[in-house]
């Protein structure tokens, strides 16, 4: 638990008595000094949530004092309390960082409230660097997993990328292959990480509304503009862009994005200005796009200017060393999650795992994981509670084809899902 600590800095021993009683009583921790730079050291060694620092002192004013503690880079909330009724130096107080002042003498209730006040706010703060911290766990470098030299050296790439200013990068791969991941990573390993990462899925987006999802538009630009609303690319600046599914974006929003990317500026819709903007811009496509040029539907031009650093994901079939180490890294994440304690693999699940085609890459095994986690008891991994596709390999038995269920799924152009669900329905399963 977090103890909120006050440190009241004043050199009248009768206001240090009586804000210490009145803020214990709040529930605060409450520290005293009587002179600058005694007030200073505890500012330093104790990091108190909020500082009560009068204006005159004898060693030293509170201006000065407040100066000195921002230089530090306390993040203790400071409010000032003052003899005078002169506004223009609490003015200058809040201008260099001051939270907020009290006019002495001072009404108890007014005390407590800009002191509640203070700690409220020195509470989001702490909130924010918490947040900020998780975050920056959960979507770095070390979420990849995969020991194949295929992803260590996408990893060593990451590094690279992020250490650079490369600003337009294009992923590449099948779904479920990491693709959003690596692209997070991409952010918060770079010195942008503590701006905006903002991602959309272009293929899920209406044509009619992605221009101005993207760069936002001015109030009455269309009918139902009812104010002005900024777009992703000027919310994110200073940040990353991720343009997920970039495969699917309308030909003619790839010709905007086409000069977007190449002047870093663009209009908001209906708007005569032009925004400037510092973004990275991360795309990403399970499509083939080089495919996509062939067949007219992809810019060639934009194809070419999306990968001035490409980064292709193989499928997990191509790099199987990757299975159990991913494997090991979901159990134990399942099992903290459900409170399990699966220990180990047994021999013939594991050959299973290692042999299994993986059509939806990391995101179908993560998923198995989960269920078998979810499902199964005892302490080993068995093949018991995995999925039929895996345990009878492709469409053995079920009379099918001798297609495997991926090729079948492909052929008919659906889904290996929405064809297992048609083979459960029709019996086959
Ligand atoms: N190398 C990896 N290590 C750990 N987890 C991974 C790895 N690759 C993928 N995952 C996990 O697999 C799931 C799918 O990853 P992600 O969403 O990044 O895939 P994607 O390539 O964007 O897929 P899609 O094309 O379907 O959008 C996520 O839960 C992700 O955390
Ligand atoms: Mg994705």
């Amino acid at each position: 638990m977090h103890v909120e600590r006050i440190v009241v800095i004043d050199d009248e021993a009768a206001t240090r008595r009586l804000m210490e009683q009145t803020l214990k009583k709040q529930g605060y921790e409450v520290l005293l000094a009587s002179n600058g730079d005694e007030g200073l050291r505890i500012v330093m060694e104790e990091s108190p949530d909020v500082t009560l620092l009068d204006i005159q002192l004898p060693d030293t004013n509170g201006i000065e004092l407040l100066q000195k503690i921002r230089e530090l880079n306390s993040d203790t909330v400071v409010i000032m309390a003052t003899a005078t009724d002169d506004l223009k130096v609490a003015v200058k107080a809040m201008k260099l960082g001051a939270y907020d002042y009290i006019n002495k003498p001072f009404h108890i209730d007014d005390l407590i409230l800009t002191v509640n006040k203070a700690m409220d706010t020195a509470r989001l703060r702490r909130e924010v660097v918490s947040l900020k911290e998780e975050r920056n766990r959960n979507a770095g470098i070390e979420e990849i997993i995969g020991v194949s030299s295929h992803i260590q050296g996408i990893l060593s790439m990451i590094k690279k990328i992020s250490e650079s200013e490369a600003t337009t990068i294009l992923i590449q791969g099948e779904t479920g292959t990491g693709k959003e991941l690596i692209a997070k990573a991409l952010h918060y390993e770079s010195s942008r990480r503590d701006r905006p990462f903002m991602g959309i899925n272009c293929s899920a987006v209406p044509e009619n509304l992605l221009e101005s999802e993207l760069m936002g538009h001015e109030k009455g630009a269309f009918t139902d503009a009812k104010s002005l609303r900024k777009g992703l690319f000027e919310t994110a600046d200073g940040g990353t862009v991720f343009l997920d599914e970039i495969g699917d974006m309308p030909l003619q929003m790839q010709t905007k994005l086409l000069r977007i990317l190449g002047e870093r500026s663009f209009r908001r819709v209906g708007g005569t200005k032009d925004i400037n903007v510092d973004l990275t811009v991360i795309s990403a496509t399970n499509k083939d796009l080089s495919k996509g040029v062939e067949d007219g539907i992809f810019r060639k031009d934009l194809y070419y200017r999306l990968q001035v650093i490409p980064i292709y994901i193989k499928p997990l079939r191509e790099r199987r060393d990757d299975i159990l180490p991913l494997t090991k890294h979901f159990i134990n994440y399942f099992n903290k999650k459900f409170r399990k304690c699966v220990k180990s693999i047994s021999p013939e699940t594991e050959k299973l795992l290692l042999e299994y085609a993986w059509p939806g890459n990391v995101r179908e095994l993560r998923n198995v994981i989960e269920r078998v986690i979810l499902l199964g008891d005892g302490d080993v991994l068995t093949t018991e509670p995995l999925p039929a596709e895996m345990t009878h390999k492709g469409s053995e038995g079920n009379g099918m084809t001798s297609y495997n269920q991926t090729k079948a799924a492909k052929k008919l152009g659906i889904g290996v899902d929405a064809l297992r669900y048609r083979m459960k329905k029709y019996g086959f399963l």
